[in-house]
């Protein structure tokens, strides 16, 4: 079988509105004729006789991982089989050994959720510690085809630090646009240190966008948020590559966190092709969760049917997904409903604790991935998600990203002066404040005993 002829033949670009075939993208990224979201899709795989072997391709990826090329050690390329061509690969990939990222097993926060089987596939493992390196490795590349000398994003700060760093890596320039004073300090200062150009707009991430994509249609600057349809098909990766670890079993649910929604678009449209290629036998149901303060998806499935997507001024602790106008929200409504996923939300409590269990399960990540395990209690409690059934979280991003919100929560102050403060008394069981003590052994005794009484509380999580 020759995987190499298949790929340069068969992706193409489509809009999803009006299913227009543009021979190539604008600067925008946007169709032509109707201004909606293109996306990549690939006549041949559709016909209803897969072009590959199952079998083969399995073996053929599971086979790179012992390799020592480059692109066979990314856990991306490693499946560049189920991706769209880029000419001259060798040339432009740019690659920083992406994906690869670890599935853990989360026993404590299973039983605070009510369900036996509970793993997390825990993107936060990525190079720059975020599950957009898998999406950037990809569009980054494309970019370096297209010889662009500029790349430029709106950002909550993750994509701001992935971009940096994969423009970095490729000498491209990069030009980033931020919301003044709300992104976390670990991912604006991983934009300075790549060496991008960081503006940081008064505005929020919504107002971020708009003028970027005014920028793109006057200065020849590539566009690498997640409209950008080859950020998507690598963000795909990680669904597949979940399903090899998981032996090509698929899980009953899928959990993510909804901000854009390009994250959600991008694993259920490589769950859908998966099982058209015949390498999975059915499709787990793809839920996605907002937070209460950032829900217009919530809202467009729940209140509007699906019929249409209010935009709000979005206001969350969980910066990463502080978004009121997603632009993927068509994508992710198709997804939710060809997996038969549910949309929740969680209040800003929920996310803080369920962020700690995580965290007292000895993983961790930030405020945004935890509305994963926050919205599972929830399809637990309504009944959506069964007990005996397997659930697989998406950790969008590691512990390390926010730690000013780790350290606020763990000290009592998250949530002081808001109206959550009083309710935030439910999450005090869960709090390990630092202890300020004496330097002599008789004060870190007694601070052992103190901890050991308490013990029993920390067992019941
Ligand atoms: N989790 C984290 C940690 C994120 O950074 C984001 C989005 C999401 C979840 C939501 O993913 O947008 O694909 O639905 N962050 C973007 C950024 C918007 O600019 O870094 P989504």
């Amino acid at each position: 079988m020759s995987t190499t002829r298949i790929l340069e033949t068969v992706s193409r670009l489509r809009c999803i509105s009006c299913a227009a075939i543009p021979d190539s993208a604008g600067q925008d990224f946007r169709c032509a004729a109707c201004g909606d979201l293109m996306e990549f899709f690939f006549p041949g795989w559709t016909s209803g006789s897969s072009p590959f072997d199952p079998a083969a391709l399995k073996s053929l990826w599971q086979n790179r991982r012992t390799s020592r090329e480059n692109l066979d050690q990314s856990g991306v390329w490693r499946f560049r089989e189920l991706l769209p061509h880029i000419p001259n690969l060798a040339e432009h990939a740019i690659t920083l050994g992406e994906g690869n990222t670890p599935l853990y097993r989360l026993p404590r926060c299973a039983r605070a959720a009510g369900v036996e089987n509970l793993l997390a596939k825990h993107q936060g493992m990525n190079p720059t510690a975020s599950f957009k390196d898998t999406g950037m490795t990809f569009a980054a590349s494309s970019a370096h085809q297209g010889k662009f000398r500029w790349v430029a994003c709106a950002s909550t700060g993750n994509t701001s630090a992935s971009m940096a760093a994969y423009a970095a890596r490729g000498n491209m320039h990069s030009l980033v646009l931020i919301p003044e004073g709300q992104i976390s300090w670990g991912k604006l200062s991983q934009a300075l240190d790549y060496g991008a150009l960081t503006c940081q707009l008064r505005t929020d991430f919504d107002g971020c966008v708009q003028i970027l994509n005014e920028l793109v249609r006057q200065k020849p600057v590539y566009l690498l948020n997640s409209v950008n349809p080859y950020r998507i098909e690598g963000q795909k990766t990680a669904a597949i590559e979940l399903m090899e670890q998981l032996a090509w079993e698929p899980p009953d649910h899928i959990i993510v966190p909804g901000g854009n929604l390009g994250n959600s678009s991008a694993i259920g449209k490589a769950l859908v092709e998966m099982r058209e290629l015949k390498l999975i036998s059915r499709l787990p149901k793809l839920s996605i969760i907002q937070a209460q303060g950032a829900n217009p998806f919530y809202r467009c499935v729940h209140d509007f049917g699906g019929k249409k997507l209010e935009p709000m001024t979005a206001d969350t602790l969980a910066t990463a997904i502080r978004i009121g106008n997603p632009a993927s929200w068509k994508k992710a409504l198709r997804v939710l409903q060809a997996t038969g996923g549910e949309v929740e939300q969680v209040t800003e409590i929920e996310i803080a604790i369920a962020k700690a269990e995580i965290g007292a399960d000895g993983i961790g990540c930030e405020p945004a991935s935890a509305v994963t395990l926050a919205g599972l209690k929830k399809l637990r409690r309504s009944g959506f998600v069964k007990p005996g059934e397997a659930v697989v979280l998406i950790l969008t991003g590691h512990i390390l990203k926010d730690p000013d919100f780790t350290i606020k929560f763990h000290r009592g102050d998250l949530f002081a002066g808001t109206p959550d403060e009083t309710d935030a008394a439910q999450a005090k069981s869960l709090q390990r404040a630092p202890v300020v003590l004496d330097a002599n052994l008789g004060a870190v005794i007694a601070a052992l005993e103190a901890a050991e009484r308490n013990f029993s509380t920390i067992l019941m999580l």
